[in-house]
């Protein structure tokens, strides 16, 4: 998933700066993803840990990682289901299209017609299946995760759900095909959490915690909106132009409230590995961080420059400079 913040091309990076801080055998060490978002960063470590803790504030985020994380024995029939999933007849009374697609009569433009009903009709079936038994939770996040996945490639807009594009755009055309979201099996037990971080923290221990919250103001519950629409799938009634339910507002995106936060996070925390990345635009600056840091044991800093999450080309949007420094600020906790 084309993702705000993504770990994806960094991940082996972080994997890589953890290994020379806390040694290279991490097989009995717990690591926390406390802002795991697409569950890309827990899922490098899963291999490695004995125990990954995955979090998100946001639902449909929680449900990445109840299926990539949290997920960790095989599913048998899994595919049997999803083949099921693509073959039901298409409904048409569902919440997506009734309300994101344009011939509803909603006026937005999220889905083709086509797909918007094929979201609803499999949303729909795992609902049922879920309700009825038929399925186990594990598969039905394995399940719901998919179709997250797989909604999201086929959505018209410019990467992010914060806006649809006025006409629609070749991806948004094809069909949405359902396909697994595979995960890692392995014998140890991993968990998956939908709390904010800093109450989160107060409740859990372990020895390496992974930070890598908003950078910026741009709040994710607004601009994944419609994942969260898919994961949830509660009837609400939709406001403005794009359709938003009401949201969380986290504190990280607040410049007066992101110090105070981070700083809280840092004090509560039992691990004694910290790491953070955070990148040279966000609303605390390098330096605020390092004060922080600092009071509670050994720090230190790493650089990689790194090209920028881009907008999709069909739109015209002008993004100040191709690249970003990405920092990785390191705490040996000791107070
Ligand atoms: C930069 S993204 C993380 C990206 C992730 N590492 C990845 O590679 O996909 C920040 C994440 O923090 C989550 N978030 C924001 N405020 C939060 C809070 N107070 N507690 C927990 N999660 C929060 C957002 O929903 C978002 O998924």
């Amino acid at each position: 998933m084309n993702y705000i913040g993504s770990k994806l091309k960094l991940s082996s990076w972080i994997l890589e700066v953890v290994k020379a801080h806390v040694g290279d055998d991490l097989s009995d060490k717990v690591f926390c993803d406390i802002f795991a978002g697409t569950g890309i960063v827990g899922r490098t470590f899963k291999k490695e840990v004995r125990q990954v803790i995955a979090n998100d504030l946001e639902y449909y985020s929680y449900v990445l990682n109840k299926n990539y994380i949290a997920n960790h024995k095989n599913i048998q029939d899994k595919h049997r289901y999803i083949d099921k999933l693509n073959s039901l007849p298409l409904i048409d009374s569902g919440f997506v299209y009734q309300n994101y697609c344009r011939g509803s009569g909603s006026g937005r433009l999220y889905f083709s017609n086509t797909n918007g009903k094929k979201i609803d009709t499999i949303r729909t079936k795992i609902k049922q299946w879920k309700k009825s038994g038929e399925i186990s939770p594990n598969l039905y996040y394995f399940l719901l995760a998919s179709l997250l996945e797989s909604a999201d490639k086929v959505a018209n807009t410019a990467s992010v759900y914060g806006a649809y594009l006025k006409h629609i755009k070749k991806s948004a055309l094809k069909e949405l095909v359902l396909y697994g979201a595979p995960f890692e099996t392995n014998d140890n037990t991993h968990e998956a959490h939908n709390t904010d971080s800093n109450e989160l923290i107060k409740q859990i221990s372990g020895d390496i915690l992974y930070l890598d919250p908003p950078y910026n103001h741009r709040q994710y519950s607004s601009n994944y909106h419609i994942l969260n629409t898919i994961a949830l799938y509660d009837e609400f009634i939709p406001k403005g132009k794009t359709g938003l339910p009401e949201y969380n507002r986290s504190d990280y995106c607040k410049k007066g409230e992101v110090k105070n936060s981070f700083e809280n996070l840092i004090k509560h925390a039992k691990f004694k590995h910290i790491f953070l990345s955070y990148n040279n635009e966000g609303l605390m600056r390098a330096s605020e961080i390092k004060d922080i840091m600092i009071k509670y044991g050994k720090y230190s800093l790493q650089t990689k420059e790194y090209q920028r999450f881009k907008a999709d080309k069909t739109t015209s949007r002008n993004h100040k400079a191709t690249h970003t420094n990405e920092y990785l600020h390191i705490l040996t906790k000791t107070r």
